[in-house]
């Protein structure tokens, strides 16, 4: 499978990304759901990936100790650092990754997060083994994306996943070395003609200490 979503895309829609009063609302409601989760995110290094312009993050930054945000996209990292300078804040370090081909950060994290990105990425597996790399023993995985739809989310042309299988996932991520895998349904994204309804599920696991 090819890459699902040209970045010039992501880079050409970062400009208006957060005008859509939806993708605030939606990242606020992960926010939400992983600060009830895990309440002690106060001493936690937190890792999001596929930030965009920052929306989760900037949902749960106050309460984490810092969060590198990391993204292939030129022109969200843009509109990101933006952001972040005129809001003055410290603790935000965007950096430009493609875990698929890019080399591992040096760094650990307590926490890694995603929000409707894992979809974009063609091998889920990998994906998974490398923010498990990236996290430190015990470390918190919380992936949020769309439950398996018929297509109709993209549409014609899209060769990313049409949404995942939960039951499927936690094999995967087990696979990947994660434990105490649980979802939830945090959202949903209601849209079309005519209008359809589709959840987005967290999937919470917690990495096992030592090798997958
Ligand atoms: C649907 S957007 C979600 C953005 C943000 N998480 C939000 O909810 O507003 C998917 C994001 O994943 C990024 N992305 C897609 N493939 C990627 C990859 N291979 N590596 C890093 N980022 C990627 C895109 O650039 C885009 O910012």
């Amino acid at each position: 499978m090819t890459a699902s979503a040209p970045r010039d895309d992501f880079d050409r829609r970062a400009a208006t990304w957060d005008d859509d009063p939806m993708k605030t609302a939606r990242a606020r409601a992960v926010a939400d759901a992983i600060q009830t989760h895990l309440p002690d995110l106060a001493s936690m290094r937190g890792f999001e990936y596929g930030c965009g312009t920052g929306l989760l993050s900037f949902a749960l930054q106050s309460s984490l100790r810092e969060i590198v945000l990391a993204d292939n996209s030129d022109g969200m990292l843009d509109v990101l650092r933006c952001k972040i300078d005129s809001a003055q804040i410290n603790n935000m370090k965007p950096i430009r990754l493609d875990l698929s081909t890019d080399p591992l950060p040096g760094q650990q994290f307590d926490l890694a997060c995603s929000l409707m990105t894992l979809h974009h990425i063609p091998d889920t597996d990998d994906i998974l083994r490398k923010l498990h790399a990236l996290l430190a023993d015990f470390g918190h995985l919380c992936i949020a994306d769309l439950d398996r739809e018929d297509g109709s989310f993209h549409g014609e042309g899209f060769d990313g996943h049409n949404g995942f299988d939960r039951a499927d996932l936690a094999r995967r991520a087990e696979h990947a070395g994660f434990t105490n895998v649980a979802f939830s349904t945090v959202f949903t994204i209601n849209k079309g003609l005519p209008e359809k309804s589709y959840p987005v599920f967290l999937m919470y696991a917690q990495k096992r200490a030592g090798k997958p």
